[in-house]
């Protein structure tokens, strides 16, 4: 395979805390290997009659949100699915931003608004994750570009198989109700295949709120979603919101299930 797939630590510009050093991106997968190893006399313990192990507390589901939004609204909608994930038990979240590629000059000529105090996501460091959650805008019915910027440069990830069979949930914002609800996720699920990540889709779960046409509205099976407005001006409604909270919960009830 060579360096096809930018198998670099230094491929991504996004420097942040949180970026990489010097651990190959296939450490976390080794150190699970080494944990699940760790337990096993613990668990022989267990059948042997002791209840040394009973007292220990689970091990919490580490899940990863990793969003990009020029004018916030992806934002929204990633600080709401957070906020569900935090009620949960047994679950530990964290949210990240990916990169910006576009230019300044650019930005101000789109009015995009300031960026979120948020951590940038480190594409080494998603084999931490147990599970992930990407929402992204719309470009032209399919991912922005600064998300898939963010998963061009896991080639390295792709080549060890370093993301293999971990859940992963969509949602999105579009301008439009046409625009892209559906699109921009079913299309974002080549990425999750070739990295033979498990994409989760939210179904109907949501109930009712997917059903009601009184109201425009964003979200589809595909993932939660909410509609910006031509302008931009419009803001996530409620049933938006509960449609993400409702995904969040079956996301994380399938991954515990997952990683059981
Ligand atoms: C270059 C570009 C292409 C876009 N393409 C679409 C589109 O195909 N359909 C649509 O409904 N909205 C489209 N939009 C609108 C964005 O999806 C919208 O601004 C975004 O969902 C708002 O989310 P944010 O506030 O998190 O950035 C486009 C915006 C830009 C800048």
């Amino acid at each position: 395979m060579g360096n096809v797939c930018g198998g670099q630590t230094n491929a991504v510009d996004a420097p942040s805390a949180l970026k990489a050093t010097t651990e190959p991106a296939t450490e976390p997968a080794v150190a699970k290997t080494a944990d699940a190893t760790a337990v096993k006399p613990a668990e022989e313990k267990k059948e042997a009659g002791t209840d040394a192990v009973a007292s220990k507390p689970a091990k919490k589901l580490k899940i990863f949100i990793i969003f990009y939004s020029t004018y916030g609204h992806v934002y929204k909608l990633a600080e709401t699915y957070k906020t569900a994930l935090e009620a949960l038990d047994d679950v530990e979240v964290y949210l990240y931003q990916v990169a910006e590629t576009l230019p300044a000059e650019v930005l101000e000529k789109m009015h995009a608004g300031p960026k979120p105090d948020v951590p940038l996501a480190d594409p080494l460091k998603l084999p931490e994750a147990d599970a992930v959650v990407f929402g992204f805008p719309t470009r032209f019915g399919m991912m922005c570009s600064q998300m898939k910027n963010f998963f061009d440069a896991t080639g390295m990830l792709w080549q060890n198989g370093a993301l293999h069979g971990k859940p992963a949930s969509l949602f999105t914002s579009t301008a439009s109700q046409g625009g892209g609800q559906e699109t921009t996720l079913m299309t974002a699920v080549t990425q999750l295949a070739h990295h033979g990540m498990i994409y989760v889709p939210a179904g109907y779960a949501a109930g009712q709120g997917m059903f009601g046409v009184q109201e425009a509205k964003g979200g589809s099976p595909w993932g939660a979603g909410t509609l910006a407005g031509p302008d931009g001006s419009r803001q996530p409604s409620e049933i938006e919101l509960e449609a993400i909270r409702v995904q969040a919960r079956t996301f994380a009830q399938a991954a515990k299930k997952l990683a059981a």
